[in-house]
C-alpha cells in the first residue's frame, strides 16, 4: 500500500521530550536508555486529537458542569453476567476495552464468544484478526458453536485498511485481535513497538468515540504482568481487563484492573472447556472441590475480590532445605509477602522454618493479592511445618503486622457469610474485628500469629509423610 505521508514521524524521548530524526537506543540529551519512541507529528490544528463523541475536529467548547447530562452511559448488556459485572454493568458505547492476558490463555476465545453474543442479538460484530487466518477463526467458531451470521472477519494488520473497513461496515462492536499486530503505515517501527501500539490505540480510540461503537482490543502480557511493550496503552484505554489463570488449570479469571465506568478489581470466573469459556456459577464450591480433607498445609480463606466474596484454598509445603539458603516460592500469591510471613513465623512464633524451603500456592490457579490472606498463608505454612492439620470446617482471615499482631480487614461479615454458605462451622478472625452477631458459625478470635497457631494447630500427626 502506498505511504500517505500526511504526518511526519519523529523519534521522541519519553523521559525528556527531546526529538531526533533517527531511532537510537539511548537519548543523546538526557542519557536515558530505551526511552526513544517513534511518534507522529500532529499538525498545529491538532486535528488528530479526539474532541468529543460525534465530532471529528474543531475545538471543544467548555460546558457548565451542572448543564452536563447525568444520564448514565448507555451499555450493551452481554448474555454473560460475569463479563457484564466485570465491565461494571455491560459494555459502554464508544468505549475502548483492552483484554490482556498471557499467550494461549483464551483471549481470542472470549472475544469470539462476545462477537457471537452480539450477533445472536441481531447486531453486527466485526472481528479483525492479525494473528490468525480467517479459516482458523472459522474453525474456532465451529468448536464454540458459533454459526457466524452477522460476524465479519477481516484478516488485516494495516490500521488504515482496518479503519476504512470499519467505516464501511458500521458494526455494533469491533474487535481487534491483537493490538500488537496492528500497524500504522506512517511509522517505520515494527508492529508491537511502543510507537506503533500507541498510534494504533489512539486512532482506534478516535474511531470508537466518533462512531460511538465499543472496540475491544486483545493484548499480550509479558512475564512481569505488564501489557507487552507499552504501559501507555493501559493509560489510554477506558477499561483494562486481564484474563488470567494457570495454563494447566481450567479456571480463568477475568479481572478489571482499570475501569472508567465502574469499579475495579471486579472478577468473573470461568472454566475453559472445549466449547469455550463457561461461567462458573458457584466459584467458591468450584475452587474448593478438590480440597484434600485433614491434610497438613491446607487452609481456606474467604477473600473479597472486587465486590465478591470468594473462598480460596491456600496450600503450603515446608520442608528441610538442601540448599545453603532456604527457598521461598509463591504461586498465585505475592512473593514478597511470603518472605515477610516466613520471617514473622520464625521471629514472632518461634517456628523453626529458617532451615526449611517453603512453597505456598493458591489452589485452582487463581491469584489473590489482598492482605487478608496473610493469616491463611502463615497457618498453612505452620500446619505443614508442624505436620498438624487445621480443624475440619474452619476458615481464617486476617492481615499480619510486623510485630506478629493480627489486624482486622474489610468486610468481615461478608467473608463469614460466604463461609457459612459453604458449610464452614468455625472461623478464626483478628481479635479487633467488629462483627455483628452471626448464626450458624463459631467465631474464634486471636490477637497474634502465636495465638492463632495455638488455637488452630492442636494435634500434630505422629509420622511425617
Ligand atoms: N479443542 C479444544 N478443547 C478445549 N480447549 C481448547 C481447545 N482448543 C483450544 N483450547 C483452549 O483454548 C486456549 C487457547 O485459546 P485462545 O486461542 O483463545 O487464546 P489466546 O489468548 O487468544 O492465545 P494467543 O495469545 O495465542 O492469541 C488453549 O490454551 C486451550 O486452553
Ligand atoms: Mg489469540
Ligand atoms: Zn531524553
Amino acid at each position: 500500500m502506498q505511504k500517505r505521508n500526511r504526518s511526519k514521524s519523529t523519534y521522541v524521548c519519553q523521559q525528556c521530550g527531546a526529538k531526533s530524526p533517527k531511532p537510537s537506543g539511548r537519548c543523546s540529551y538526557c542519557g536515558a536508555w530505551e526511552s526513544i519512541v517513534e511518534t507522529l507529528e500532529r499538525d498545529d490544528k491538532g486535528n488528530r486529537s479526539w474532541t468529543g463523541p460525534g465530532k471529528n475536529s474543531g475545538p471543544s467548547a467548555a460546558l457548565e458542569l451542572s448543564s452536563i447530562s447525568t444520564e448514565s452511559h448507555p451499555r450493551v448488556k452481554l448474555p454473560f453476567p460475569e463479563v457484564n459485572r466485570v465491565l461494571g454493568g455491560g459494555l459502554v458505547s464508544g468505549s475502548l476495552v483492552l483484554v490482556g492476558g498471557d499467550p494461549g490463555i483464551g483471549k481470542s476465545t472470549l472475544l469470539l464468544q462476545i462477537a457471537g453474543a452480539i450477533a445472536d442479538s441481531g447486531k453486527t460484530a466485526f472481528y479483525v484478526t492479525g494473528e490468525e487466518s480467517a479459516h482458523q477463526v472459522r474453525l474456532r467458531a465451529q468448536r464454540l458453536g458459533i454459526g457466524g451470521d452477522k460476524i465479519f472477519i477481516l484478516p488485516e494488520t494495516n490500521l488504515t485498511a482496518i479503519l476504512e473497513s470499519l467505516d464501511k461496515a458500521k458494526p455494533a462492536l469491533a474487535i481487534i485481535d491483537s493490538i500488537q499486530t496492528t500497524q500504522a503505515e506512517e511509522l517505520e517501527s515494527t508492529p508491537g513497538s511502543v510507537g506503533q501500539v500507541r498510534e494504533c490505540t489512539l486512532r482506534l480510540m478516535q474511531w470508537a468515540k466518533s462512531q460511538n461503537v465499543p472496540v475491544l482490543l486483545a493484548g499480550h502480557v509479558t512475564k512481569d504482568g505488564a501489557i507487552a511493550g507499552p504501559r501507555v496503552l493501559e493509560h489510554m484505554v477506558d477499561v483494562v481487563l486481564y484474563l488470567e489463570g494457570e495454563q494447566s488449570g481450567n479456571f480463568r479469571l477475568l479481572r478489571s484492573v482499570k475501569n472508567r465506568f465502574g469499579s475495579t478489581n471486579e472478577i468473573g470466573i470461568f472454566e475453559m472447556q472445549g466449547s469455550g469459556l463457561v461461567e462458573v456459577e458457584n466459584p467458591s464450591a468450584a475452587l474448593l472441590s478438590e480440597r484434600p480433607a485433614s491434610t497438613p498445609g491446607t487452609i481456606v480463606v474467604p477473600t473479597i475480590e472486587g465486590t465478591r466474596p470468594l473462598l480460596v484454598e491456600i496450600q503450603a509445603l515446608a520442608n528441610p532445605t538442601t540448599y545453603s539458603m532456604p527457598r521461598r516460592t509463591a504461586s498465585g500469591l505475592d512473593a514478597n509477602r511470603l518472605i515477610m510471613i516466613c520471617a514473622l513465623l520464625s521471629r514472632r512464633a518461634g517456628l523453626p522454618i529458617g532451615g526449611m524451603d517453603v512453597i505456598a500456592n493458591v489452589a485452582g490457579g487463581i491469584r489473590v493479592d489482598e492482605p487478608a490472606v496473610d493469616l491463611g498463608i502463615a497457618l498453612a505454612i505452620a500446619s505443614s511445618a508442624r505436620n498438624a492439620p487445621i480443624a475440619e470446617g474452619m476458615a481464617v482471615f486476617g492481615e499480619l503486622g510486623l510485630a506478629g499482631e493480627l489486624r482486622s480487614v474489610s468486610s468481615p461479615e461478608r467473608r463469614i457469610d460466604e463461609a457459612v454458605s459453604m458449610g464452614f462451622r468455625s472461623v478464626l478472625v483478628p481479635a479487633t474485628s467488629k462483627i455483628a452477631k452471626r448464626n450458624g458459625i463459631e467465631i474464634l478470635r486471636a490477637s497474634s500469629i502465636r495465638e492463632a497457631i495455638a488455637i488452630t494447630l492442636k494435634h500434630p500427626l505422629n509420622e511425617r509423610e
